[in-house]
This record gives C-alpha cells, sequence and structure tokens, in this order.
C-alpha cells in the first residue's frame, strides 16, 4: 500500500477536520444486529450457541430467518468505519448513507472472510500451497478480489498466514501449512493476488493478513489456547510469513485471540507496535479478532471494558471487530488523557490511508452491470480456473503396482457418502457458494461418462448401514473407490480435534472392504493432516483430495482416470497415529534423534517417522535426481543437479532445495527448504536444473530477535520431498 503525497495529504486534512467523536467512529467495525424473530436477546443466543444449549445448526436457522439492523443511525452519525457483509445491495445502500448523509462523507470498509474464494471456491489453504504453483495462488487470489468487490467487499480478512505445526488444531485447513518459506511465498502470491487492480472497474482489495501473531502454536492445538514461545522461536516460525505480507504491502493485520507469553496479542505493544507497525512496517491498520478486546476481560489482563479498550488502543490495536468498547468508552478515555490523542490520529490516519488507497472516495458503489453480471452463471473462466487449482492441489500418497489411473471400462463401485455431498466439497470458511457451482465425485464421474454403482455406507458421522456395506462387497466389480474424511465443520475455527484419524465408521468400512478383496482407491475429503497408518499399510492407493472447491468432482475424476497426471504435495507432515502431533520436518535436532536404540527421542508405541513427510506426493510417472553440485556465486549457494522424467507419461515435479546450518550458535532445524521450483518434462527427457539460495536468506533469528548469519558448514538437499534427497555439502564464509 502506498500513498501518493497529494493522497497523504488528503488524509491529513481530513484528519484535521474531525471531530473527536467522528474519529473514534473510524475505529468501530460495527456487526450488523439481530432484530426480532425470536424470545432472548441477540447476547444470549450467542451465550446459548457458546455454552451448547442451542447447536450451529439450530443458530444457522434463527440467523437466516432474523431481520439484520445494520445501525444506519450509527453510520448516519459518523459513528461506524468498517460493517461486515457481502451483500452488494445492502453495501451501496449503507456506502451511499456513509458518503451522502455524513457530515464529511468518508466511505465504509466493508469486511468479509473471503479465505479461499468467494463464489468462485478455490481449494482450502493448505491444499492450494501444495500445488508449490506461486502463479497460481496469486492468480486465484485476484479473482477472489474480482469477486469480492462485485459483491460489495473491500477488505478481505486473508491472506490467514498461520504456520501450523499441529494437525489436531482445526484451522490449519485456512492456512499455507508448516513451512515458514513455503508459507511466505503463500503470503507474498496472495498480497499481490489480492491488492493489484487488473480491470477497468476496482477489482482489488485490502488485504487482512492473520492471525497474527502465533495463534497456531496454541498448546495442544486447542484453538484459543496459550502459546508460550523464544523469541528465535517468534521470528524464525511465526513471523516471516507477516513479514513477506508487509514486505508486499499489505493493508492491515487481524490481532490474534491468544495470549503469546502471557500477553493476549490484541494488547500487545511488542508484537503490534514495536515488531508489527516498527520493525515490519505496516502502513495500514490492525483490527482486533471477532470479540478480541471484551476477551482481554476473561484473559485476567483488563479488569473491564473500558481497562480493555485503554489498553488496546494503546498497544497499536486500530480497530475494534464487533465489542463496539472503542465506540463506547474511547472519547471519554482520550478526555482523560487516559488514552493520548496521537494515539488516536495515529490510528484514525491508518484507517483513512486504506480507504483512500482503495479508490473509495473516488468509487463507493458496486456498478450495477457488475451486480448484475454476477447473479447470473458463473463465468467459464471462473470454473477454469477452479479447476485448474483443484488439480494442481491433489496429492496421489499411495499408488501400488500401479493401480491408478484406472481403465475408463474398469467396473467401479463408488462408496462413501461424501462421494454425493456437492455442499462438502468447499471446506472450511466458504461463505458464498452455490450448490449448483459445486460438483461431488458422484456428479464428477457421471459426467465424465464413468458407469458405476454407488452405496454411500457411511459418512464422518453416524452409522454404517450394513446392506449397503454387503452390496458394495456383492457388487461385481474390479474396484471400490471409496470417498472418505471429513466434513466441512469438521475443521475451521473452533474445531480442534484429540483424535485426527478418519471419523465414525469409514476404517471400520475400509478394514470390511479390503477383507473381502477388494482392490480400494481412497480419496480423501479432509480438512486437515489425518492421521493414516492404517490406511497407509492396508490401501493400495490414497488420493489426498482435501476440501478442492467447487470443482472437486471434475478435477478428482481426472485424476482418477489419467486425464490429469497428480503434481500436488504436501504442505504439511501426516502422522500415522494420534499421538504423534505436533509432527513436523523442519524441528530441531536434539542430542539423541529418534532411531532403534532405546535412549533416543521417540515413543514406545508409535512411530517417530511420519505416515507422509512434508513435500511428499507421487505422480503417475516417476522421477530421478542425480548429480547433485554445489558452487557459489558473491551472493548465492548454487545447487546443480539433474532431474529426469524416467516413466512413460508426461508429468510435473516439484522440485525442492532443503538446508541445514550444521553448527550455529542456536539448535537449528534438521532441514529447512530454501528454494523449490515446478517443473514439467516429457517421458525419458531430463533437465539440467539450477536452484539457488540467496546467503543472505541462510540466517536465523536469534533470542534478541536479530538476524545472523553464521560462517561455517551447510548441508544441502534437493528432491522431491524433505525426506528422500541427494545431499552435497559447502562452507560458507559471509564476509
Ligand atoms: C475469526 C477470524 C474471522 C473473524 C470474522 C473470527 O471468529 O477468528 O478469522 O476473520 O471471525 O469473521
Amino acid at each position: 500500500m502506498k500513498l501518493t503525497d497529494a493522497q497523504m495529504q488528503f488524509v491529513e486534512d481530513l484528519l484535521n477536520k474531525m471531530t473527536l467523536e467522528e474519529k473514534v467512529g473510524q475505529l468501530n467495525q460495527d456487526s450488523p444486529s439481530i432484530v426480532g424473530g425470536f424470545d432472548v436477546p441477540f447476547e444470549e443466543l450467542i451465550e446459548m450457541l457458546t455454552d451448547g444449549r442451542i447447536s450451529q445448526e439450530e443458530f444457522g436457522k434463527i440467523m437466516a430467518t432474523a431481520e439484520r439492523d445494520f445501525h444506519e443511525d450509527d453510520i448516519r452519525a459518523g459513528m461506524v468505519g468498517a460493517v461486515m457483509g457481502n451483500d452488494p445491495v445492502k453495501a451501496n445502500e449503507l456506502q451511499k448513507i456513509a458518503v451522502e448523509e455524513t457530515r464529511l462523507g468518508i466511505p465504509l470498509l466493508m469486511g468479509f472472510d473471503v479465505i479461499h474464494g468467494l463464489r468462485s471456491v478455490f481449494p482450502i489453504a493448505i491444499a492450494e500451497a501444495g500445488s508449490f504453483d506461486d502463479d497460481l495462488m496469486e492468480r486465484t487470489a485476484q479473482m477472489a478480489a474480482k469477486e469480492s468487490r462485485a459483491y460489495g467487499i473491500n477488505w478481505n480478512f486473508a491472506p490467514m498466514l498461520d504456520v501450523a505445526r499441529d494437525s489436531r488444531w482445526g484451522r490449519v485447513s485456512e492456512g499455507p501449512g508448516e513451512d515458514p518459506f513455503l508459507a511466505s511465498r503463500f503470503a507474498r502470491a496472495k498480497i499481490k493476488g489480492l491488492q493489484t487492480n487488473n480491470e477497468a472497474t476496482d477489482s482489488y482489495v485490502a488485504a487482512c493478513t492473520k492471525h497474527y501473531v502465533a495463534y497456531s502454536a496454541c498448546e495442544a492445538g486447542r484453538d484459543y489456547n496459550t502459546t508460550t514461545m523464544s523469541t528465535s522461536q517468534l521470528y524464525n516460525v511465526y513471523l516471516p510469513t507477516f513479514k513477506a505480507a508487509m514486505e508486499e504491502g499489505a493493508c492491515s493485520a487481524m490481532a490474534s485471540f491468544n495470549d503469546l507469553n502471557g500477553v493476549p496479542c490484541t494488547v500487545n505493544s511488542y508484537t503490534l507496535r514495536d515488531i508489527l507497525k516498527g520493525e515490519l512496517g505496516l502502513k495500514g491498520f490492525v483490527v482486533s479478532d471477532a470479540n478480541g478486546i471484551r476477551e482481554c476481560v476473561t484473559h485476567g489482563i483488563a479488569e473491564d471494558d473500558v481497562d480493555a479498550g485503554i489498553q488496546a488502543l494503546n498497544a497499536g490495536l486500530d480497530m475494534d471487530m464487533g465489542t463496539r468498547i472503542f465506540y463506547n468508552h474511547i472519547a471519554q478515555a482520550v478526555k482523560d488523557g487516559k488514552v493520548s490523542m496521537e494515539t488516536l490520529d495515529d490510528a484514525v490516519r491508518r484507517i483513512l490511508s486504506v480507504k483512500v488507497w482503495l479508490g473509495l472516495f473516488e468509487n463507493p458503489y458496486v456498478p450495477q452491470d457488475v451486480i448484475d453480471a454476477y447473479s447470473k452463471a458463473l463465468p467459464a473462466e471462473h470454473v477454469a480456473l477452479c479447476e485448474e487449482a483443484a488439480e494442481k492441489s491433489i496429492v496421489l500418497l499411495k499408488n501400488e503396482d500401479k493401480l491408478l489411473p484406472l481403465d475408463k471400462s474398469a467396473k467401479v463401485t463408488v462408496v462413501g457418502e461424501l462421494a454425493d455431498r456437492a455442499d462438502e466439497v468447499v471446506g472450511a470458511w466458504s461463505l458464498a457458494w452455490e450448490k449448483d457451482d459445486c460438483v461431488s465425485i458422484k456428479a464428477g464421474l457421471e459426467a465424465a461418462g464413468v458407469s458405476f454403482e454407488y452405496y454411500p455406507v457411511c459418512g464422518p458421522e453416524g452409522d454404517l448401514n450394513a446392506d449397503e456395506l454387503k452390496a458394495a462387497i456383492e457388487s461385481d466389480s474390479d474396484i471400490v473407490i471409496a470417498v472418505v474424511g471429513e466434513y466441512t465443520s469438521m475443521s475451521g475455527e473452533a474445531s480442534s480435534k484429540a483424535d485426527i484419524t478418519l471419523p465414525g465408521h469409514q476404517q471400520e468400512m475400509l478394514k470390511k472392504l479390503v477383507a473381502a478383496g477388494k482392490k480400494v482407491v481412497s480419496v480423501l475429503m479432509n480438512g486437515r493432516p489425518l492421521a493414516l497408518g492404517w490406511e497407509a499399510e492396508k490401501l493400495p492407493a490414497i488420493i489426498e483430495g482435501w476440501h478442492l472447491g467447487i470443482q472437486m468432482g471434475t478435477a478428482i475424476t481426472k485424476v482418477l482416470f489419467g486425464d490429469v497426471n497428480p503434481s500436488g504435495k504436501l504442505a504439511s507432515t501426516f502422522s500415522s497415529v494420534n499421538g504423534q502431533e505436533p509432527l513436523y520436518y523442519n524441528h530441531p535436532n536434539t542430542g539423541r534423534p529418534g532411531s532403534k536404540s532405546k535412549f533416543t527421542s521417540k515413543y514406545l508405541d508409535a512411530p517417530i517417522e511420519p505416515c507422509f513427510p512434508f513435500g511428499y506426493g507421487l505422480s503417475y510417472t516417476t522421477f530421478e535426481y542425480s548429480d547433485l553440485k554445489l558452487s557459489e556465486t558473491k551472493d548465492d549457494v548454487v545447487a546443480n543437479f539433474t532431474l529426469k522424467n524416467t516413466g512413460d507419461v508426461a508429468g510435473a515435479e516439484i522440485a525442492q532445495l532443503y538446508m541445514q546450518d550444521v553448527t550455529a550458535s542456536l539448535v537449528r532445524p534438521v532441514r529447512e527448504l530454501k528454494a523449490y521450483e515446478r517443473v514439467q518434462l516429457n517421458p525419458g527427457e531430463e533437465k539440467q536444473l539450477t536452484l539457488s539460495l540467496r546467503k543472505c536468506d541462510m540466517g536465523f533469528y536469534n533470542n534478541a530477535g536479530k538476524y545472523v548469519c553464521e560462517d561455517g558448514l551447510y548441508r544441502i538437499y534437493v528432491g522431491g520431498n524433505s525426506r528422500d534427497t541427494l545431499e552435497a555439502e559447502i562452507r560458507v564464509q559471509f564476509k
């Protein structure tokens, strides 16, 4: 986000005209409240949902039938800076009040969670990161931005940049996986895609990077839980994605719910003022997460709402999402001298700057022709991009005896309730999909003309239908395609799980099919890495399909029958059993790395190795790496090697380079991803490849938060995943 001198002057002039109340109004992100239609006040309804008296489904029904109060009078009084929503007609109405009926005509930010597409739902982030295709990540973000603007949204609560190492945490689905390097490339691509305008009508949005910071390090994977870590870990693992996003000019950030080393991130001046606004140079503003300011009272760090609001604003939090604490208390706090006018002005300046950068003062409304265009069928280019993203995100985990791809004449039986759930392809945080756009796996197979018998048998919850299982077993088929996994609601916010094996009776179904001698191809639909020990051992073929978005069925069908050769890789390590979590490839070395010997770092009753390592994914062809040679230029360490397609079909491989700092002043990871490239090769074709590693990227942050590059021995690994690699060593001197 860069403003011209004239734009900066415009912001200053506006600020000078504002009353104290109008300034406070800009810090208020209002949520529409619900009126009428039910007997209890809205606050109690939320409590009933939170304490389990009503289910999510019942709550959803009430909300869908309730009327919304958008607080038009408050908008008119200049007391609202931002709202949430995805209805362009309503957005235009509210924007009109803000622009035409307030004293200063300041337009509204319209925020919404567009995490992996809006109506065009792309794969969930953990899946898309596995495409290792930065250009794709940017294009999907660009399309999401274009659709957002058409829906009246100008501020996306995305990208979610939490590097996540514990698959019990439900929100692993929303982010780009466990590796800071891959996740930082994802961050850059997303900021470019969201914040660049490539169309005649404004089609860019302000990104909101989240959740700042270390939210994913919640203890034991329990959402909202406490986080404790060293400065070095914070800087090396959890900050790089935000650093990358700020370097690309991200407009805003959302403070996370968790406390970090005892200080909630909502009121944490070290992470907000010193690091985010200071070192990382955020030019825009910080918003709390929903209800985050009030939760500082529950954290036990603030006495009441007033105290929480004052602490938050003073710590560098600029906008209040949803509690109205700033709205209710900050004007008085300024009068009482508890918040300085300078602090308030800084927050308002940041928010106004984003509005100016978005062009909202010139073009606050969604043009009617744009609204009309989106009330029709989804344009073909949107569908095509959804399909491309889904295809590139599919990971082939196992393919014994080349069982896949299937022959189109094979006799096929399909089992699993999820195969026929068009509404389950979208994944967590999909809020504007339309059922007619969604292609289930069953529908994908039908559209491709595959003839098959289908028995749902069971899903992630509920009973197993013994009759259907019997019919599937007795069916005259060569292959059983078993679509198994998780419902969308089983990952995302507040969806931590202690058991991350296949839920419900799905494994039992698979066991019975295998016991009956069926060849089972398992297609997984899931939002988190599952513990797949049994499946990896007993099933001949496994496709990781994640929640791939609206074109899931089309993409999976093409992979099953070989029209598309899978090329995705895992952006996260997969465990064999639950108790291995958190499990991640770039862990620090110990003095006793796990081995056969008893007195080493391991479990007595579970493997120490992952079921599938980070970066892993097969293809219908095979790739061979050879001739790794390292050399050095003034600025780079350069790895040259040969990559050959040794199979008989064309395919894409993601060549990966890892580094280990063998001796350092702090214990460093056993290996760290430092470069990758997607390479397309024909059968028999080989290429000489070069992956370079900038010397300035070979360092790490120490416990003073200082970046250091240390002379010494470095080991470089090159291969198709984080485990199976060639290796070579090089001594590097940095000065
Ligand atoms: C989530 C955020 C989200 C916000 C607004 C919160 O509960 O943690 O990720 O952006 O709600 O929907």
